[in-house]
């Protein structure tokens, strides 16, 4: 079955890395979202590390795939432990301030609380007020058990041992009818692109002029980033291959950089025979210099410098030649229009010549596209027309240019 397990901030969470590896062992499908305050009890590798999955703790600002939403409605019961006085007020609220709690209200499926803490809060009227508010609403709030707490006093309020939480949680799913027994199933239904091994690239390729110089171009990277972001939450398996980005990755995604054409094109070519999806957003230089000088080129009084340039490896166009068969190739287009063709007209030719299986149009120039700033985006199919649109944060694009390719990847054509 899935299993969402929300550990909340208690010194007890160290107990539930030992539920989280049972529940692993008897073949259940767990995703973890731990609270930042419990962070400081037990690491988010240690549950990334158990479950297999990120764990994230945020609601991200604009996350279109929702995870918040899906985690929630994909579960098939949920399991908070050890649960706080404060995380039981929340929850008895409808608090929806991280993960966790937006997680909770999204979600139909039974929920387990198993509270933990000192005698004094639990035995607090507002505590048990809280709880009480929980269990009317149906939920299974699972007693503490009484013994010895963090320091010397003891009493109720102790987090009982794993394997009682293990048997909790069951007795629970079987009075549900939530069939125990794992499946392969149970994994994918957590997202769409779930075990979906996608390569993205990202950024902007340089090439060396000499010591100090290069040939670049202004993409920053946001808009490969939040691709591998946006597939990452959806549940795919991400490696970035990064040309030139400054910013981080974000979690559970691999991440491979590199500086030049040639570099991309070597990591691409190992990365993508074992990618279900390839998304080369990448800007990618066209030209680099014939000859590269090792020390810095000076200037010669007044005469200019002539630099003679030579094409660069097409690495879509040779993704495109050896794709395999359930590959999925996309291409980014950043066009301007100009006196010869619109920017649709641009992209539709560049869709039909370089053959990808989608070609995200991109308008740049005069303050779009570069940064992070809001994207608009047409998407082309391999004969150049247009099948979808999207506008909004490059999250909200990313999030639109995996919506097409999960469609794509439903129906091949
Ligand atoms: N691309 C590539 N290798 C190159 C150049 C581009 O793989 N040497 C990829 C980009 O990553 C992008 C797509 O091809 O996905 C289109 O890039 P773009 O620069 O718009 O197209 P070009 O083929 O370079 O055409 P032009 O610059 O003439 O518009």
């Amino acid at each position: 079955m899935r299993v969402l397990l929300g550990v909340t901030g208690g010194i007890a969470a160290y107990k539930v890395a030992l539920v989280l590896r049972r529940l692993r062992e008897d073949g259940h499908s767990v995703r973890v979202v731990p609270t930042a305050a419990s962070l400081n009890f037990v690491g988010r590798a240690t549950w990334e590390a158990l479950s297999g999955h990120s764990a994230p703790t945020e609601t991200f600002e604009d996350v279109p795939s929702v995870a918040h939403v899906r985690l929630g409605q994909e579960a098939q019961i949920v399991l908070i432990a050890p649960a706080t006085a404060d995380f039981l007020a929340s929850m008895a609220h409808g608090n929806a301030k991280d993960l966790l709690g937006n997680a909770l209200l999204a979600t139909q499926a039974p929920i387990v609380v198993a509270p933990a803490m000192h005698t004094e809060m639990w035995t607090n009227l507002a505590t048990q007020a809280n709880v009480s508010t929980l269990r009317e609403r149906g939920v299974h709030v699972i007693e503490p058990a009484v013994g010895r707490l963090t320091g010397a006093d003891s009493g109720p309020g102790r987090l009982p041992e794993p394997e009682e939480l293990v048997a909790a949680l069951y007795a629970v799913a079987d009075g549900q009818a939530i069939p125990l027994a794992a499946t392969a199933a149970d994994d994918a239904g957590w997202g769409d692109l779930d075990g979906v091994r996608v390569l993205v690239t990202a950024g902007g390729t340089h090439e060396p002029i000499d010591a100090v110089r290069f040939i670049g171009n202004r993409s920053s990277g946001h808009q490969g980033l939040a691709l591998a972001h946006a597939a990452a939450e959806r549940g795919a398996k991400v490696t970035l291959i990064a040309a030139n980005v400054v910013l981080p990755a974000g979690e559970g995604i691999e991440r491979i950089d590199v500086e030049t054409t040639a570099q991309l094109a070597d990591a691409v070519t190992s990365a993508a025979p074992s990618a279900d999806v390839v998304i080369m957003a990448a800007a990618v230089a066209d030209f680099r210099p014939r000859v590269v000088s090792q020390t810095k080129i000076k200037k010669n009084g007044d005469s200019g410098l002539t630099l003679e340039l030579e094409p660069t490896e097409d690495i879509l166009a040779a993704l495109v030649a050896h794709r395999h068969e359930r590959q999925t190739v996309v291409g980014f287009a950043a066009e301007t229009g100009d006196s010869t063709a619109t920017v649709l007209e641009h992209g539709a030719a560049k869709a039909r010549r370089k053959g990808a299986g989608l070609l995200v149009l991109n308008p740049v120039g005069a303050g779009q596209g570069f940064g992070d700033v809001p994207n608009s985006v047409t998407m082309l199919d391999v004969n150049g027309v247009a099948i979808a649109e999207a506008s909004g944060s490059k999250l909200a694009v990313a999030h639109a240019v995996l919506d097409r390719i999960v469609s794509m990847r439903a129906s091949p054509s």
